[in-house]
């Protein structure tokens, strides 16, 4: 049994907030019975109705996935491309915490708590993003040094971005690169490496915060295990 503002915040309809109001509000029956009370407890079996409409208790639920590239990261797409969300054969609901572009692959978190992702995605808490990348060109060192000092690209200002194990393919002309950034902006590595004269050919994100895509094969997926979860906490909140 748990407390019924709880369980309504779970079905994502409300906040636990909003959810005591509603309560507070006579909104809320259970097992077709008006209960007002704050204190009242229920269960994820019991039927439960929010403003005269049945809501379905969702438990939270966490997983890594390795997003092939050809898929969007939005559900509302209008070309009706391949989504991400349909990777996942879970009964719940689930999102990803922040975007990958289309043509990007990689670690994406997907669930369906939204304080934790909300948390994670907050800039504030600077949980790095680690991607390996193909650009055209050889890229230089001052090109290294300017994105560790964080760059500005028109009216957006970049965090510091590490680069580490860079390998350069002469003959093609071509670099290989990890990238460490600290935030999720829009295109934020295609723009940074383009504002730096070079084309974005290969994008992999390889790993979020503590968690990465070890064990992993482009398009399955897997629960993160509790410890994962926590440790993803636990670095949001510099522990
Ligand atoms: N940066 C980008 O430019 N694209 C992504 O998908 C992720 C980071």
């Amino acid at each position: 049994m748990e407390r019924l503002q709880k369980l309504i915040a779970k079905t994502g309809v409300a906040s636990r907030r909003k959810a005591e109001e509603l309560i507070l509000a006579g909104k809320v029956k259970v097992n077709g019975v008006v209960v007002k009370e704050l204190g009242s407890k229920a269960q994820i079996t019991d039927e439960i109705e929010v403003n005269g409409k049945k809501v379905l208790v969702q438990e939270r639920v966490y997983f890594v996935l390795y997003k092939p590239s050809g898929f969007i990261s939005t559900t509302d797409d209008q070309f009706n491309r391949d989504a991400v969300v349909d990777l996942i054969h879970e009964q719940e609901t689930v999102f990803p915490v922040g975007r990958l572009d289309y043509d990007t692959s990689g670690l994406l978190i997907m669930t369906n708590d939204g304080d934790f992702a909300n948390m994670l995605m907050h800039p504030r808490y600077k949980i790095e993003k680690e991607y390996y990348v193909k650009i055209s060109g050889l890229l230089r060192k001052e090109s290294s040094y300017k994105l560790a000092k964080g760059l500005t690209v028109g009216e957006e200002k970049y965090q510091p971005a590490k680069v580490k194990d860079v390998k350069y393919d002469d003959k093609k002309e071509n670099t290989y690169l990890h990238i460490i950034i600290t935030e999720g902006k829009y295109h934020e590595v295609k723009n940074m490496f383009q504002a730096l004269g070079h084309e974005v050919l290969k994008l992999k994100r390889i790993r979020y915060g503590s968690i990465t895509l070890d064990g992993l094969f482009e398009g399955q997926y897997r629960a993160l295990k509790p410890h994962e979860i926590k440790t993803l906490y636990n670095l949001a909140n510099n522990k």
